[in-house]
């Protein structure tokens, strides 16, 4: 399967009720084999109306980190644990992370990252770990599935709190170093 066919197959998706308040499917962009992938939450407002993740206020503010660190936004891959957006923006629900982890599961297996950055809480609690603290544990290194995994705030935590932005640059420099080091 390629990723455009995964894409046909998330369109019809109908395995929870968020493809019924939906403007546009967030399937994900950027490179079809990124040796680095980015997971976020959810499409908010922006990424609904476009399609496209990380677009709105959050998303350009990480696009400044991108660009501080030297990594083209086109050279990544930028997906959702959710592919529809949770209405008004609300976290995502359980039962709804449990309907589209397949194809995110698929997703990952198809682009075949060598590092996975999860932003913000939700997606690390999903991916790295259920008892996962941001707080305490953003930056650390994990290895799963022979891929290296780490998690930064997410842009939205840095816009509500600015002090949090030192931390995110570090992080994102040593997100760089280890891409420069696997190559
Ligand atoms: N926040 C996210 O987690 N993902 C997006 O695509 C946009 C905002």
């Amino acid at each position: 399967m390629s990723l455009e066919e995964l894409k046909t197959e998330c369109e019809s998706c109908k395995d929870c009720p968020l493809w019924e308040s939906r403007t546009n499917l967030v399937f994900g962009t950027g490179s079809d084999n990124a040796r680095l992938m980015f997971i976020g939450e959810a499409p908010g407002e922006q990424e609904d109306k476009t399609g496209v993740p990380f677009v709105g206020a959050a998303g350009q503010l990480f696009d400044r980190y991108l660009y501080a660190v030297d990594i083209p936004r086109e050279s990544v891959y930028i997906a959702n644990i959710l592919k529809c957006r949770p209405p008004r923006n609300r976290d995502p629900l359980p039962t709804e992370e449990d309907a589209c982890r397949r194809h995110l599961e698929k997703q990952i297996e198809l682009i075949d990252p060598k590092i996975i950055v999860c932003l913000g809480r939700v997606s690390a609690k999903r991916i790295i770990d259920e008892g996962f603290m941001i707080t305490k544990q953003h930056g650390k290194w994990f290895e799963k599935n022979g891929r290296l995994i780490t998690a930064v705030y997410h842009p939205s935590a840095l816009l509500r709190d600015p002090a949090k932005k030192g931390e995110m640059l570090t992080d994102m420099k040593a997100i760089k170093a280890k891409l420069d080091e696997l190559k």
